[in-house]
């Protein structure tokens, strides 16, 4: 009974890696950037009061996430969907340089976080722009 236990434990976990869809994950990746993000851009829009405390804790998460954006995880190939560009696996060093400078721009905040309004919307400004800049080129609007 015990070894059976265990047989069918191990299917599901199979199971589970063998299912995983990397669609799904950048997604969840991808609305984690956004919620921390989106935690912390009103006081940059003046619609909130500016907290110190949540921008360090809000960049400090964004930088946990930002860590995971492995690609060869989220986009192999293969994985196209109607939301991705096929110019992600046709240029993949550029799309991995926009990566990389999304990371470096984030835990260069996230070490120093804002102190005052005008260093978040910097702050906010440069990350904002790290993440337009490649969907504008490889995320397609479905
Ligand atoms: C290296 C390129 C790249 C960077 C940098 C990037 N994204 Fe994306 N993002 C994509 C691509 C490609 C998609 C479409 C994925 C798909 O449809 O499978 C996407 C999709 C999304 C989505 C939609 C997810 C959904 O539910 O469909 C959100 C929200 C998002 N990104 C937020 C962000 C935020 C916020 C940042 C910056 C902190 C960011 N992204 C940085 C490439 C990027």
């Amino acid at each position: 009974m015990k070894k059976l236990i265990i047989a069918l434990s191990s299917v599901v976990l199979v199971g589970t890696v063998a299912f995983a869809d990397p669609h799904e994950e950048r997604e969840d990746l991808m609305k984690s950037f956004g919620k921390a993000l989106g935690s912390i851009a009103p006081m940059a829009q003046g619609k909130a009061d500016f907290d110190a405390a949540k921008v360090q804790s809000a960049l400090a998460e964004l930088n946990t996430q930002v860590k995971k954006f492995d690609v060869a995880v989220l986009f192999p190939e293969g994985s196209a969907t109607k939301g991705t560009s096929p110019k992600i696996w046709e240029n993949m060093d550029d799309f991995k340089a926009h990566v990389a400078k999304l990371q470096a721009d984030v835990g260069e905040a996230a070490a120093a976080p804002a102190m005052d309004i005008a260093a978040l919307q910097a702050q906010l400004g440069k990350i904002g722009g790290d993440c337009g800049s490649c969907h504008e080129v490889y995320r397609l609007k479905d």
